[in-house]
């Protein structure tokens, strides 16, 4: 019987969720099935879900006072509409090249940006395969070079969810702050 369990949350994300401001406005840039809201949520952010499609995100979190959904194709060339000053900004499993910019633009001072998607090499285990869609070796380290400050960068091959070829980062807006734990 197929599970009817949500997609759990990228570790990633959780592990470096606690550097967000507390009680911070998050933005959760392309949420699909909205893996990370509960999460975001449950650490006491208010929680801005943006994607394309939404009728998953209304579905599990319509009505939820913590959780603004908003119905939006960020590929289509119009302005950055998101507003600014986000304390938190969280991408999983997407890139759109002329997104970086402004991500970057939107964040608060000392506002972090959680970042993981697929990058070259991962054309050997299935999709995405088109080079649009995958990040070049360091790109999400340089893309959040000063003035922000890399708090933790990784890439290569992971064997969980399946394996992939990615490339993540946790990088804050400002000098050196604290760490987890
Ligand atoms: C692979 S899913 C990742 C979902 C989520 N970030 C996660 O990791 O579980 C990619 C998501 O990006 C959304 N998406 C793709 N192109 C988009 C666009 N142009 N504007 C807004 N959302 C888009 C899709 O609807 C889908 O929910």
């Amino acid at each position: 019987m197929p599970s009817l369990e949500p997609a759990k949350p990228s570790p990633w994300v959780a592990r470096f969720l606690p550097l967000v401001k507390p009680g911070g406005r998050v933005l959760d840039l392309t949420a699909g099935s909205g893996r990370h809201c509960r999460l975001l949520r449950e650490a006491g952010f208010k929680v801005t879900a943006v994607d394309r499609h939404i009728a998953p995100l209304i579905e599990a979190y319509g009505g939820d006072p913590d959780i603004k959904i908003v119905e939006m194709d960020l590929e289509t060339g119009e302005p950055w509409k998101l507003g600014s000053a986000w304390d938190g900004i969280v991408v999983t499993n997407y890139l759109h090249r002329p997104l970086l910019a402004a991500i970057r633009d939107a964040l608060a001072w000392e506002g972090l940006v959680i970042y993981e998607t697929f990058a070259e090499g991962n054309e050997r285990f299935g999709k995405p395969s088109n080079p649009d869609f995958l990040l070049a070796p360091g790109e999400l380290a340089t893309v959040f070079g000063p003035p922000f400050t890399i708090v933790a960068f990784e890439q290569g091959v992971v064997e969980t969810p399946r394996p992939a070829a990615i490339q993540r980062i946790a990088a804050r807006k400002g000098p050196v702050g604290r760490l987890v734990g």
